[in-house]
């Protein structure tokens, strides 16, 4: 195609209001990835028959085939084959699995029962309760009269309220509501509230989640314990006990992936905060000299790696934490950030990796009186290592890869593969295509890898076949088999969970003993033999 005529082409597809699929995607909103969570097997709201428990959600069949896949992806990129070093040296990481429940002396140690708490701030009207670190203020510059409080990237609100006193944003100036003196919080109107005056000042509020081990016995005994807010400390409380038994050397890591739990004040934003979540955390230890080196490269390593599973990288940045954001421990911290449809066009937390220097081993040495040194036989040191720790969100990373994913095109009619144009969202399709929602997970996460088609469903040789092949299929990939409704329907079907191949038996397949396979992206066909059928699809689906 010459030049003029690309162009030419290009500009008619900006006045369809369409995009070039190399074009950045508008991310969906938050309400249709959770409708298209709910109506196709992702996510569903946790305990939704009795009106849900907020903070809580349940991951449905294809959601749990997809949150493993990514936390396999991770285990194996991590621990199994991890990236080589700054030096291009093998690095060495094992894994671990901990309780959730550990002694509460190891929170004591770590810092989180003193000080793991988060601002809240309570509407005594609405009775609805906020992070007060997430509430800003409309505050006026004149220093007298209401100031409006609204949740950080909702301004909509406190603005129109602001309008209808007759006035201007431009009177105001915008702060956080922890930076208040406590006597103006009376002039503060909520967000929720009907009038000024119902907030209540910030007060400290601890994450952690308490249970109780054993029965409830004797008078005066304490038998608290606390779910774990973190992967973490079950990696240093069992770094000696690594150091023991696997014969690693410095520097090495400790992975491990499992649940955690924070009572958060204001869950929000679908799987973005809840309150029981996963993470997928390594702890890298390493010689203090060293520590700088190796932060710098799992910062750009970890980034890197979100971008290899297909992540767009202008959805990604780096973000490095000013100085007065670092916790008192940590001498520098810089997060992967993501551009997730709700915090557009700003970008919001996936990943952090922080360098804690010696603080965890220094806390529980000194509080279990257990010696945490590593002792280097070659050299004669004793060093506390010091540690750079990758820490992500796994059920944050499903959020992640459903927003990647999800895309809305218009395709010829009649799967005929081709011209396929990147819609924005809302759009109408223009003459001769409609539209298609597909998920573009890569095939490594996708939950299902084939789905597997009869052309007729009351051709008993088609569908024979078919099965058959389902049956051989299953056996090395999760498999789908569905025989109803026209084949365009089922490839739409197909479509909308992301599945990257779908294998079609027709006529020619009984003479030939060939099929078709019907490419997602593409939706180009291919004509296999059955013999080629599994050999083909492990080279497109491990590319
Ligand atoms: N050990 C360090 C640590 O836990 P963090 O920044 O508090 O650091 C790491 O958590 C990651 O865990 C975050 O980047 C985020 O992806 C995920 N995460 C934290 N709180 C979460 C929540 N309430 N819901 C979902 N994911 C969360």
């Amino acid at each position: 195609m010459s030049c003029s005529c690309m162009l030419d082409r290009r500009l008619s597809i900006r006045q369809y209001g369409l995009l070039m699929q190399t074009d950045k995607k508008t991310p969906p909103s938050l309400e249709t990835l959770t409708g298209l969570c709910k109506r196709r097997g992702f996510i569903f709201q946790s305990s939704e028959i009795y009106n849900g428990l907020n903070g809580f959600w349940d991951f449905g069949p294809l959601g749990t085939e997809l949150k493993n896949n990514l936390r396999d992806a991770w285990w194996q990129d991590m621990v199994r084959n991890p990236p080589l070093g700054p030096d291009g040296e093998m690095l060495d990481i094992v894994g671990l699995d901990s309780a959730i429940i550990q002694n509460p002396l190891v929170w004591k140690a770590s810092g989180h029962l003193g000080g793991f708490n988060d601002p809240m701030a309570d509407c005594r009207e609405s009775k609805a309760r906020y992070r007060a670190d997430h509430l800003m203020v409309y505050l006026p510059t004149s220093g007298e009269g209401t100031a409006y409080a609204f949740l950080e990237g909702e301004p909509a609100v406190a603005e129109k309220r602001i309008r209808k006193a007759k006035s201007d944003t431009a009177n105001f100036s915008v702060v956080p509501f922890t930076d208040l003196p406590l006597d103006q919080i009376a002039t503060v109107w909520g967000p929720d509230a009907t009038k000024a005056g119902t907030l209540t000042e910030p007060r400290q509020f601890n994450l952690m989640f308490k249970t109780f081990i054993g029965a409830m016995s004797g008078e005066g005994e304490d038998n608290t314990a606390y779910l774990r807010p973190e992967t973490a400390q079950g990696i240093f409380i069992n770094y000696k006990n690594v150091v023991d038994t696997m014969r690693v050397k410095l520097p090495f890591g400790i992975a491990q992936v499992g649940k955690s739990f924070r009572n958060e004040v204001t869950p929000r934003n679908f799987i973005f905060r809840s309150r029981e979540f996963e993470q997928m955390e390594m702890e890298w230890f390493c010689h203090p000299d060293e520590a700088s080196k190796w932060y710098s490269f799992w910062v750009e390593a970890r980034l890197q790696w979100w971008a290899s599973l297909g992540v767009d990288m202008r959805n990604l940045r780096r973000r490095d934490h000013d100085e007065d954001e670092l916790a008192h421990y940590s001498t520098a911290c810089a997060d992967v950030e993501y551009q997730y449809g709700f915090t557009a066009p700003g970008f919001g937390e996936l990943e952090g990796i922080a360098h804690r220097g010696n603080f965890d081993l220094t806390q529980h040495q000194e509080a279990s009186g257990v010696k945490l040194e590593y002792f280097n036989q070659e050299t004669n040191e004793r060093v506390l290592p010091h540690v750079i720790e990758p820490a992500s969100g796994l059920t944050r990373g499903v959020l992640v890869l459903l927003n990647e994913a999800y895309t809305e095109e218009f395709v010829p009619k009649g799967d005929t593969g081709g011209d396929t144009l990147l819609a924005e969202p809302g759009s109408e399709a223009p003459e001769g295509y409609e539209k298609r929602i597909v998920l573009k997970f890569s095939p490594r996460l996708a939950p299902i890898k084939v789905a597997v088609f009869p052309l007729l469903k009351n051709r008993e040789e088609l569908v024979k076949k078919a099965k058959d092949i389902f049956a051989e299929l299953r056996k090395t990939w999760p498999a789908f088999y569905d025989q109803a409704g026209a084949i365009g329907r089922r490839y739409r079907r197909q479509d909308e969970i992301g599945t990257p191949f779908c294998v079609t038996i027709d006529f020619d397949s009984l003479e030939d003993d060939t099929v078709t396979v019907r490419d997602r992206d593409s939706m180009r066909q291919y004509r296999i033999p059955v013999s080629e059928l599994k050999s083909w699809l492990f080279e497109h689906i491990n590319e």
